[in-house]
């Protein structure tokens, strides 16, 4: 199973792991880690499970959607290797994937 590591703000990490077909989001939630809040459900419509993918990933993920691309803008203290994790599948090549959840969801 791919391995996922969640890391807060704080430093906290969760090192988890992931089912193939799941999203990030879906992922962190089966797991307890705490801080993606995921209000909309996964549907790209709230910007609650932003996340900033560690720099190594950032080119090795397939580019965000538009309505990614479009709700990520509503979310706070956007940077380039902003995503929402509901949008990010958990394939074999995800194995090892890195993501810090923003200051914002980290009090959660
Ligand atoms: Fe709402 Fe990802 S859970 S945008």
């Amino acid at each position: 199973m791919p391995k996922i590591t969640f890391i807060k703000d704080s430093g906290t990490e969760h090192a988890v792991e992931a089912t193939i077909g799941e999203s990030v989001m879906q992922t962190a939630a089966d797991n307890l880690v705490p801080g993606l809040l995921a209000e909309c459900g996964g549907y790209a419509n709230c910007a609650t499970c932003h996340v900033y993918v560690d720099d190594a990933w950032a080119d090795k993920l397939p580019a965000p959607e538009e309505a990614e691309a479009v709700m990520i803008e509503a979310a706070f203290d956007v940077r380039p290797t902003s995503r929402l994790s509901c949008q990010i599948q958990v394939t074999e090549d995800t194995d090892g994937l890195i993501v810090r959840l923003p200051v914002s969801q980290t009090g959660v």
